[in-house]
């Protein structure tokens, strides 16, 4: 988000923990949180895509550390909490990003295949959750989790993926429920199809993107810096009666019924 369209430091002082945050759409989320004045925690799998991430906030004037941790693995992410409020001094802010994704027909897909995704969706999300909420209690924080618009139809092969954000949403709005009365925020982004991701590249067939660019009634795909606007406002005052809401952020498109098959 190199212009922001934001008040400078509209989010000083917030710490925030932010799963899958060294690519794609929450690597974005990431770097306009820090842009806004968040310190930011960049945690997945793999430390080759989230030192770069970290650096290039950090030589961009902001703050960054890369952590890492499976959200698979709830022993992890404790330890990856802890090492947040080492380097931070506290957790106000959690985006649960990390995801796992690809293409499979029902038929083909294999019960670990299934599970793997739900493992790191569904599951992944509830131990960062889980493991953020004595912070996020103490500092009357707020969660963000990262669903998509999938699972409002039927999408082919996709069918894994529809399931674990289904359940990331039901996640949503249940804490959202159970949460509010300790002032914790918990709210969700469901992105559209995204144009400047590894996903589109990687999962869309070129004959395909063209067909799915005409579903979205605004006659474009979104950008990462359309995510990354919303992110911000959800995370802001201006958004502090707003809880349990996940926010479609695709154009429309999904209301067209254009899927991927
Ligand atoms: N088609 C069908 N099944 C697949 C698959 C594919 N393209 N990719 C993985 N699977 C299945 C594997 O076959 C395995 O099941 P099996 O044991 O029955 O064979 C299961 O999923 C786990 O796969 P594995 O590669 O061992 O898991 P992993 O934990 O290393 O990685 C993913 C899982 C989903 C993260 C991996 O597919 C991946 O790296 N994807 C690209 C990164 C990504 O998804 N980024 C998000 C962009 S939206």
């Amino acid at each position: 988000m190199s212009e922001t369209i934001f008040v400078d430091g509209i989010l000083n002082g917030r710490v925030a923990f932010v799963t899958g945050g060294g690519t794609g759409i929450t690597g974005g989320v990431a770097r306009a949180l820090a842009e806004a004045g968040v310190s930011v925690a960049l945690v997945s799998r793999k430390l080759d895509h989230l030192q770069p991430a970290a650096d290039a906030i950090n030589q961009n004037g902001g703050k960054a550390i890369a952590v890492v941790a499976d959200v698979r693995q709830p022993e992890a992410v404790e330890n990856a909490v802890a090492q947040t409020i080492e380097q931070f001094g506290k957790i106000d802010i959690v985006v649960n990003g990390a995801a796992g994704n690809f293409l499979c027909a029902a038929e083909e897909l294999s019960p670990n295949g299934f599970g793997t995704v739900v493992d790191i969706d569904l599951k992944g999300t509830f131990n960062v959750c889980r493991a953020a909420f004595a912070q996020l209690k103490e500092h009357r924080g707020q969660i963000l989790n990262i669903s998509a618009t999938l699972h409002y139809l039927g999408t082919p092969m996709q069918l894994h993926v529809s399931a674990a954000k289904a359940g990331v949403d039901a996640l949503t709005r249940n804490l959202a429920v159970e949460w509010g009365r300790y002032g914790i925020r918990v709210n969700g982004i469901a992105p559209g199809p995204i144009e400047d991701t590894e996903g589109m590249k990687r999962l869309v067939p070129e004959p395909v993107k063209e067909r799915l660019r005409k579903g979205v009634p605004l006659g474009r795909f979104g950008r990462i810096a359309d995510i990354e606007k919303a992110a911000v406002f959800i995370c802001s005052d201006a958004a502090s009666f707003i809880n349990g809401v996940v926010l479609v952020v695709d154009g429309g498109h999904w209301l067209t019924g254009t899927r991927l098959g």
